[in-house]
């Protein structure tokens, strides 16, 4: 089975993912961690990609498009794989449609995790996340056990683009170039909207129903 998993900045994309991959032996692949690792490695496109992440633009498409198509031709991309974050504008689903297509697969299920812009701005700006695993924490909706530590034992840091400013230019962007996705693959008659403004189990609950409905 290959989702996607679709929603604002703040939807609880990453927050789902790890019970999703766990539940139906998926491979994660979040466009975001990718592209916050080539930062952290100074590569090249890294360093390209950072000007735009810091703002809260998106990175071009002929740039995220290339790293989601290298990965999912990997071996063990064949059991099935979940996209966190990818695609964001029509033009990379376009893309994706087209490279999926060429390898005799298909998306199966687009997972549209729906919330208020004012509930998202309180859980972005009161993210931690972790530097060894990049699982996220809040401040006060899932405070860790031990403070600034996660339990893997990695370091909790705040994203820096997870400040005021940047995050209302992220939703802008979400709302002008992403949510036009909604439609697109409502067309496709495989999107299924979730209410994410409710508990994190709540959230993961409507995700497993209408997942195991597709197996
Ligand atoms: P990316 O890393 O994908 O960020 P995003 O889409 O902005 O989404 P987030 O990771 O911020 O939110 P999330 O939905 O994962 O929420 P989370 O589970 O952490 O992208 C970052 C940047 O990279 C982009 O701005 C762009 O520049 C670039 N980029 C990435 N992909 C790209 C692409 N395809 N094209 C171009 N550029 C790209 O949860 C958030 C918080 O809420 C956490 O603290 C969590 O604990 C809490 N929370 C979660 N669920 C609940 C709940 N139900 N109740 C209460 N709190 C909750
Ligand atoms: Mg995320």
């Amino acid at each position: 089975m290959n989702v996607i998993l679709l929603g604002p900045p703040g939807a609880g994309k990453g927050t789902q993912a790890e019970g999703i991959v766990k539940e139906y032996g998926l491979v994660h692949i979040s466009t975001g961690d990718m592209l916050r690792a080539a930062v952290k490695n100074g590569t090249e496109m890294g360093l390209k990609a950072q000007e735009y992440m810091s703002k809260g633009a998106l990175v071009p498409d002929e740039v995220v498009v290339g790293i989601v198509r290298d990965r999912i031709v990997e071996p063990d991309c064949e059991k099935g794989f979940l996209l966190d974050g990818f695609p964001r504008t029509v033009g990379q689903a376009d893309e994706l449609d087209k490279a999926l297509k060429g390898m005799g697969k298909n998306i199966d299920a687009v997972v549209n995790i729906v919330v208020e812009d004012e509930e998202l701005l309180g859980r972005l700006t009161g993210r931690r996340i972790c530097r060894t695993c990049q699982r996220p924490y809040h401040v006060m909706f899932k405070p860790p056990a031990t403070e600034g530590a996660c339990e893997c034992g990695g370091e909790l840091y705040q994203r820096t683009d997870d400040n005021v400013e940047t995050v209302k230019n992220r939703l802008d962007v979400y709302h002008n170039q992403t949510s036009p996705l909604i439609e697109y693959y409502s067309k496709q008659g495989i999107i299924v909207d979730i209410d994410g403004a409710k508990s994190v189990n709540e959230v993961f609950d409507q995700i497993n129903t209408a997942l195991k409905a597709k197996v």
